[in-house]
């Protein structure tokens, strides 16, 4: 099964490309690592919080010594991080000072359609528009970012995402670092031109630019939370890291070097039930892991480097950290964190089939889903409200699959079942002719929602389908 799909239908399946800075890069690890502001509500009452966000542009030194132009909530990139409350409406009104349309999606919430940032309902330039979270969900590291149809790639690469954070009286309860100990990571790639800008291979109005970049736009430098390679100075104590792959096309293996425990103790979803103890960590495109790295395992004066094992070369380097003091550390990681529902295959009213795979679409090429390009005016699937669903993803080359609204867990890999107990997923890595089952349960609203590959190219060249709640 999961190999028939492995021959793509465009003769030659493109592959991501690299897109070479011409700029002076700095030496790794010589920058220190930046933590995004954390957004103030313009105003609070009894069950809501109020944030005004502007989108803009903004010269920000990213490079030492040179200015890039980015596209940035409020002007930062990454964005402002929201610090919610499950159970709490979050009221974001995005007020769209660029001069392009944008869409804001709110990553991994549980949104009603109309402030789910669906691809198509534009905030035009000069206009503004409020989206509101109910946040009726538990305790997770979301993200937000922009969602435009046909044009997420170029607005997410200019800057467009930030960290979006709910928290919960349950995740409270635990005694895991908080404060100055918890720090969300948002890792991606970006290119750098001689001046400092960071151009994307799409802009350029050249024929076909955009053609060549459509397996996806792979950057040289590394960038966390906007900045190269960079240094964070660490106690000798646990922190919790908020790990976020926001790369158009990029998948990493971070592990440490030279050696050490990174602890999973959550997913894009929230909370695992126990730890799980890793050497390496692989995040597709949008996937999040929320980690315990204890520094208290090194001695003073040691540098311990976060690598990509997916890479070598100044791609296979991420950040670093520096011990570099003793310090009090009330922390510890619970052996039980929170409990999973499983969800039961027997309970499962429909199972649904979606090829991912490259094909013709227009006279052109492009991503497709069972075949078809995305289409604003076409419905896919028709699920009902409380209905548990198994849906089966097959692809050609890697997607990372992505559902809005639902939450999913994965049932099988190419048949077998993954190991240890159930995790709450909103993005799946689809390898190389996989097949993958995950199953998840429609509730919350009804209506319209999509489906796509987080790949932001493949995104954009219409790896997208809809369905509608109902
Ligand atoms: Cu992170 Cu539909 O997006
Ligand atoms: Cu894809």
């Amino acid at each position: 099964m999961a190999g028939t799909s492995g021959c793509s239908l465009l003769g030659r399946t493109p592959q991501a490309r690299l897109l070479a800075s011409t700029a002076p890069l700095p030496k790794p690890f010589t920058v220190p690592l930046p933590t995004p502001m954390v957004a103030k509500p313009s105003r609070t009452d009894g069950h809501s919080d109020y944030y005004d966000l502007t989108q803009r542009a903004a010269d920000l030194e990213i490079l030492p010594g040179l200015r890039t132009r980015i596209w940035g909530y409020d002007g930062q990139f990454p964005g402002p991080t929201i610090e919610a409350r499950s159970g709490r409406r979050a009221v974001v009104q995005v007020s769209n000072g660029l001069d392009a349309p944008t869409v804001t999606h709110l990553h991994g919430g549980r949104t009603p359609p109309e402030s789910d940032g669906y691809p198509t309902d534009l905030v035009q330039p000069n206009t503004r528009r409020g989206y509101e979270f109910p946040l009726d969900q538990r305790a997770a590291t979301l993200w937000y970012h922009d969602h435009r149809m046909d044009y997420t790639g170029p607005q997410v690469w200019r800057g467009l995402a930030g960290f979006f954070l709910v928290r919960d009286a349950e995740e409270e309860a635990l005694p895991l670092p908080t404060g100055e100990r918890d720090i969300p990571l948002m890792i991606c790639d970006r290119s750098f031109a001689e001046d400092g800008s960071m151009p994307y291979p799409g802009s350029s109005d050249r024929p076909g630019a955009r053609e060549a970049f459509m397996g996806g736009v792979l950057g040289d430098v590394i960038l966390v939370n906007g900045a190269p390679w960079p240094e964070l100075r660490v106690e000798r104590a646990r922190y919790r890291f908020r790990l976020l792959n926001g790369s158009n096309a990029r998948v990493y293996e971070l592990s440490l070097s030279p050696g050490g425990t990174i602890v999973r103790i959550g997913s894009d979803g929230g909370l695992l039930e126990a730890p799980r103890a890793a050497q390496r960590i692989r995040l597709a495109p949008a996937e999040r892991a929320d980690v315990i790295i204890d520094f208290s395992a090194y001695r003073i004066g040691d540098r311990v480097e976060l690598g990509n094992l997916a890479d070598e070369g100044p791609q296979g380097k991420v950040m670093r950290f520096a011990v570099d003091r003793d310090a009090r550390d009330d922390s510890s990681i619970p052996k039980v964190l929170s409990q999973i529902e499983r969800l039961d295959p027997a309970k499962a009213k429909v199972t649904r089939d979606f090829e991912f795979a490259g094909g013709s679409m227009h006279g052109g090429t492009g991503w497709l889903i069972n075949g078809k390009p995305f289409d604003p005016r076409r419905m896919d699937a028709r699920p009902r409200l409380g209905d548990t669903e198994i849906w089966r993803f097959t692809s050609d080359v890697t997607h990372p699959v992505h559902l809005h609204l639902a939450h999913f867990q994965v049932l099988s890999v190419n048949g077998e079942r993954p190991a240890g107990p159930p995790e709450w997923k909103d993005t799946v890595e689809l390898r190389d002719a996989q097949l993958v089952e995950v199953i998840t349960r429609f509730t919350g609203y009804r209506g319209r929602y999509v489906m796509h590959c987080h790949n932001l190219e493949h995104e954009d060249m219409a790896m997208m389908a809809n369905f509608e709640v109902v």
